[in-house]
């Protein structure tokens, strides 16, 4: 008779605690930048401590150390969970891990001593680039060997999600990425000019569409049946959800460059496909909060449906945002403004911070052998510190963002400009306050939760080697 598969949570564990290590640390460097934009010489004029440093750091830290660890612990869980198999390989799972922290600590120290490649969301110099790509195909063998190795019938919808993540993040990181080294910490692209643009936006915006939503839908997918106790509200739509949403995401990429050198007819393509966008986005918004039909009771009471549902809700709103600005005569308002910057924070706090959160709430009791949290309580403090956090910060974003637009293309009777660029940035200054006031209540919710996560995980016991279901052909 076949042994009966063990699951491994020890990867999981880990990949989950620095989720929330990280998310402290990406969302601090937030909270630092936010508060540089009010008063300009805060960090003394440090070079390394500058903003211009600084605001990539943020961004890689809360993108690829607290994003990507809890895509990694959710997926890790998740397929083993539904293959009813143990990962594909534990040393190439422990490798994802400490290849994976490598790169993030890697970051931490290049990106304040001001090495870039200048690429947006791909900044890390090529020697982490070639890392990156070794963890990556570490990770999609553990990810797509434990799929082939399943002992269920079906692959589950949350992997489809999660496998297209892996799948398209390897594409998008290995092309954006052809570079040539000139030193050690010197690279130069392969591409140059309005191809650069391109291929850096078709990077940008799929890494948005892929590493920001893709595998977050995957969580979407397993976490919100799991915690409201009802089953995905419909299968159908989840598989047409799946292939509209990664077919039209492909195509958008060029709504982040209208009115440059890019071909006009290309920034049309991109506004065209991000209006179909909509449909996909919010078709998958639907079976998320629908899954809760009959268990809406539940919601009044269970903070972690709250963090759960209150994200997909997020995420109708930023993708209902996402292609009104990609309307041309709206991005000539939005483009440059913080109103970008709202958006950008409605999906990465509302969205993904907030799914995230609620999915590690249930995912770390479980990990150690409890049942719960150490208190649920302060799972509701969190879910409120942090409700508030985000809407002080995309309200006051919009706010400032359409003044910004405003204020730039006011011009007087004579044709001259209303404001010089000056006056638009003291007009920031309330608007900016408002923003790093939710910023730090949003980084206070982590601080809550950090504590909970370990008075959970102190003095319970590490769970490994959880036994799978045995197949029935088994029995
Ligand atoms: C306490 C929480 C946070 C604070 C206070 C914060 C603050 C900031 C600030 C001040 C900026 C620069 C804005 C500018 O240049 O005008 C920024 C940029 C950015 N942040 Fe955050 N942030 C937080 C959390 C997050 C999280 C959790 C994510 C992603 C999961 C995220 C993703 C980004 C991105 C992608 C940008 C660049 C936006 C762009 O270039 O358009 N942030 N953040
Ligand atoms: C249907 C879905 C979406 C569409 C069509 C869309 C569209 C857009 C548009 C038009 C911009 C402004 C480009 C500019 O003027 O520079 C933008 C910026 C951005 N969006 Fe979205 N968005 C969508 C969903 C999301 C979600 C869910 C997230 C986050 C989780 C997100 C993250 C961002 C980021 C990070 C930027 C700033 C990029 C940069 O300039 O650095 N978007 N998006």
């Amino acid at each position: 008779m076949e042994a009966q598969a063990t699951y491994n949570y020890k990867v999981v564990r880990q990949f989950a605690v620095m989720t929330v290590v990280w998310g402290i640390v990406g969302m601090l460097v937030g909270v630092i930048i936010a508060a540089q934009l009010i008063w300009p010489d805060l960090t003394y004029g440090i070079p390394w401590l500058s903003y211009g440093r600084l605001r990539p750091l943020h961004t890689n830290a809360v993108i690829f150390a607290f994003g990507g660890s809890a895509l990694f612990a959710t997926s890790y869980y998740v397929v083993q969970r539904t293959c009813h198999t143990r990962l594909f390989s534990d040393g190439l799972a422990a490798f994802t891990f400490w290849g994976w922290q490598a790169v993030i600590v890697a970051a931490a120290i290049t990106l304040p001593l001001g090495y870039t490649t200048s690429k947006e969301y791909a900044e890390l110099e090529w020697p982490i680039d070639l890392l990156i790509t070794a963890v990556w195909i570490a990770y999609a063998i553990v990810f797509f060997g434990t799929i082939a190795k399943r002992r269920t019938p079906h692959i589950y919808v949350a992997n489809w999600f999660f496998g297209a993540f892996i799948l398209t993040i390897a594409l998008l990181h290995v092309v954006n990425s052809i570079e040539m080294p000139a030193t050690l910490w010197k690279s130069y692209s392969a591409f140059s000019g309005a191809r650069d643009a391109m291929v850096q936006w078709w990077y940008g915006h799929n890494a948005v569409g892929f590493f920001l939503t893709a595998g977050f839908l995957g969580m979407m997918y397993y976490f919100i049946p799991k915690q409201a106790g009802r089953p995905v509200y419909s299968y159908r739509l989840s598989v047409v959800h799946f292939w509209a949403l990664i077919f039209t995401y492909m195509w958008a990429g060029p709504h982040h460059l209208h009115y440059t050198a890019l071909p006009d007819w290309t920034q049309s393509l991109g506004m065209l496909f991000s209006l179909i966008l909509l449909a996909p986005s919010w078709g998958g918004m639907i079976n998320g909060i629908m899954t809760l039909s009959g268990a809406w009771d539940k919601l009044r009471t269970d903070p972690i449906l709250k963090f759960l549902v209150t994200s997909v809700s997020f995420y109708g709103m930023s993708t209902f945002e996402g292609p009104m600005m990609s309307v041309k005569t709206v991005n000539a308002l939005s483009h440059y403004t913080d109103w970008t910057i709202g958006h950008v924070h409605s999906g990465a706090l509302g969205w993904v911070a907030m799914i995230s959160i609620g999915s590690l709430y249930y995912l770390i009791p479980r990990l150690v052998g409890r049942s719960e949290m150490h208190s649920v309580g302060l799972i509701t403090v969190h879910f409120w510190v942090s409700t508030i956090g985000v809407v002080l910060y995309i309200a006051s974003m919009w706010i400032a963002g359409v003044t910004q637009g405003l204020m730039w293309r006011a011009v007087n009777d004579d044709g001259t400009l209303a404001y010089s660029f000056a006056e638009s940035v003291k007009a920031m200054y309330p608007f900016y306050s408002i923003r790093l006031a939710g910023g730090l209540l949003f980084f206070g919710g982590m601080l809550i939760m950090a504590y909970n996560v370990w008075k959970t995980m102190a003095g319970a016991k590490a769970v490994d080697n959880v036994p799978a279901p045995v197949p029935a052909a088994a029995h």
